[in-house]
């Protein structure tokens, strides 16, 4: 009997000492008892993470904070194919001066542009000249601006500064200062509700009588439809 005993004891004792082994080692493959982040939450929506992550400070703020003179530094990459001074001869690419604003691909006179470019149509917004340059094949896949595109924002913007200080361009875009202004409405209006309820409560007070009498018919109306 007591050996029985022992027997089951032992056995069920090894069976927890198995089970127990067990599930370290699946802990130490899996890591399942350990919560791990993702990096990023959230799911990928297509498109819309593009402009978010495009987001960062807007165009029109990196205008508004840029500076040409980085600007001229970074057109370093641009000379090698184009001219920006008033004048200046077109070569592999055409002469930017004044190019803000400007028609595209119609700008400079006697440069043959590629047909998708003068085909494509507007002008040269800020919001397109920013397009163009991040990825000019990206926005004309027929260009023939054999140029990858400046991937920074701010590298961008100082760029486009640069232009605009040869030649002028559009008024630069306001910078958001939108956002701040509609919060103060809101702030504006529940600052107005206050008052207006309280004042409505206080005439209720006044007319206390007859008031719960008025709410009680148009209370009784819905019900009665
Ligand atoms: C390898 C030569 C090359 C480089 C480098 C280059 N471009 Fe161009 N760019 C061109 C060519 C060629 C065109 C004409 C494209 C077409 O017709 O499709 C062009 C067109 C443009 C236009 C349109 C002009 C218009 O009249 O509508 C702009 C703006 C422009 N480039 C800006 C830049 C800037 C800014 C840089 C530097 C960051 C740069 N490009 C670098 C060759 C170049």
């Amino acid at each position: 009997m007591t050996d029985r005993f022992n027997t089951i004891a032992g056995w069920t004792l090894f069976a927890g000492i198995v089970a127990l082994g067990l599930s370290i080692l699946s802990d130490m493959y899996f890591g399942a008892d350990k919560p791990h982040r993702p990096e990023t939450m959230g799911y990928a929506i297509e498109g819309v993470v593009e402009e978010g992550a495009d987001e960062g400070p807007s165009l029109a703020l990196l205008l508004a904070s840029g500076d040409p003179a980085k600007g001229e530094a970074s057109f370093a990459k641009c000379v090698s194919c184009h001219t920006i001074n008033q004048g200046g001869a077109n070569g592999i690419g055409p002469n930017l001066y004044g190019i803000m604003g400007q028609p595209i691909g119609k700008h400079a006179a006697g440069f043959a542009y590629s047909s998708d470019l003068a085909s494509f149509g507007g002008e040269w917004t800020y919001e397109v000249m920013d397009e163009w340059l991040r990825s000019p094949k990206g926005m004309v896949p027929g260009t023939k601006m054999s140029f990858a595109g400046l991937g920074n924002p701010e590298e961008r913007a100082n760029v486009i500064l640069y232009m605009v200080q040869n030649g002028g361009g559009p008024p630069l875009p306001e910078p958001p200062a939108e956002e701040p202004a509609a919060e103060g409405d809101e702030g504006a209006e529940t600052g107005a509700a206050g008052p207006a309820e309280e004042a409505g409560q206080a005439a209720a007070g006044a007319v206390a009588q007859e008031q719960p009498e008025e709410d009680t018919p148009s209370a009784t109306q819905p019900g009665d439809n």
